[in-house]
């Protein structure tokens, strides 16, 4: 087992650096950035729907966020997003103008494989984003988007996180130079992006950018509670934030979109309540941070993502994470590592074991 290990202390840390060469795999031979198009090799026809859902469970469904957001961007299709175990049951409006995105590391969890059953009865196109091969779910779906992430051990899902994310972000290219709503340049440039991503993911694994969240983790392991908090298309990496600290770490901890914070969870806010801001470079920064003030002024502890050289939002934090500086569409592959690091952590300074964290299966094969 050490041996498979690689040298590291668990197979979520292994798996965690393991992200620049998952990410190469995810979008190699796909992004043609002198011309600007994308290739999926998938036979699905872009103009045949016109509405898409996306249908997934814990992680995936994070990544689906993701896509949501980027797909509605960039290809201005409409896109709604469920929780697998919600979607079977809910009786869905599904029509043969429907694409349904199933998302899924293992290819086997039960909820999306049933939910991805239940949109096929309506009619609907089925694509899987998918990182198993010949796995159940690609089985039965029209078409697969492999992921290539390569096998992920880890009950904490990681490399498929990001992996899933940049996926999402190529058939978001894919589907807007198609129907035509996203331009040549624009396009080029977020080719662009997306091809800088493991370069920055790799650079967002540097050991001093790893020290100093490993320095931020173990002063809040005593916390007994976390708040996340991020606006856009980085909302998901709030709830992907907390959700991987929950697995973990067992502290309880709960996301929103920061805008929504005044709506409820302002109220939780005291000086022993560490609350994580991703406050990277967006359109949405100045919001954010004016979030992270109300943050502060209840005297909650802020720890802030900051992109690279931001120093004047710095005075707002308690404490700051330095990440790569990233083009908004693409920073949530590079913000969610900082993510990983802090949940990684905080788990093991609390003598945690992150790859057998308790009541948890890798994946769930039964309802
Ligand atoms: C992630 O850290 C989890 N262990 C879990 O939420 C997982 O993402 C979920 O069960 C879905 O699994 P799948 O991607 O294999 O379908």
């Amino acid at each position: 087992e050490a041996a498979e290990k690689g040298g590291y202390d668990s197979y979520m840390l292994k798996e965690i650096y393991e992200q620049p060469t998952a990410l190469t795999n995810t979008l190699i031979g796909r992004l043609h950035d002198d011309t600007g198009e994308v290739n999926l090799d998938i036979g699905l026809d872009p103009a045949s729907f016109k509405r898409i859902s996306i249908i997934a469970c814990g992680t995936a469904y994070y990544a689906g966020m993701v896509g949501e957001y980027l797909i509605e961007q960039l290809a201005r299709i409409p896109v709604d997003i469920d929780v697998a175990s919600e979607y079977r049951y809910r009786d869905p409006l599904v029509s043969e103008q429907t694409l349904a995105i199933v998302v899924s590391q293992s290819g086997e969890t039960i909820d999306t494989l049933e939910a991805l059953r239940e949109a096929k009865k309506g009619g609907a196109r089925t694509l899987g984003i998918i990182n198993a091969k010949g796995s159940s779910i690609t089985r039965e779906v029209d078409d697969t988007l492999y992921i290539h992430a390569g096998p992920e051990i880890g009950v904490a899902s990681t490399k498929a996180y990001t992996s899933m994310v940049s996926a999402m972000l190529l058939l978001a290219l894919w589907l807007g130079r198609a129907r035509g709503t996203l331009g040549g340049e624009q396009a080029r440039e977020l080719l662009h992006a997306a091809r800088e991503l493991p370069r920055l993911v790799e650079a967002a694994l540097a050991p001093e950018r790893v020290a100093r969240i490993q320095e931020i983790a173990e002063k809040y392991a005593h916390a007994s509670d976390y708040l996340f908090l991020g606006r856009g298309v980085n909302s998901p990496t709030a709830y992907e934030g907390a959700l991987k600290l929950k697995e973990i770490s067992y502290i309880h901890a709960e996301a929103y979109p920061a805008g929504e914070m005044k709506h409820g969870p302002i109220a939780l806010i005291d000086e022993d309540l560490p609350v994580v801001v991703v406050a990277t470079e967006s359109r949405l920064l100045e919001k954010t941070i004016s979030n992270v003030q109300e943050v502060r002024a209840r005297k909650g502890k802020v720890i802030a993502l900051l992109s690279d050289g931001d120093t004047e939002n710095a005075q707002h934090a308690d404490d700051v994470i330095y990440v790569p500086r990233a083009h908004e569409m693409v920073s949530p592959v590079v913000n969610a590592v900082a993510m990983q690091l802090l949940a990684y952590f905080t788990a093991t300074a609390l003598g945690k074991d992150v790859d057998k964290p308790r009541n948890l299966a890798k994946s769930v094969t039964v309802e």
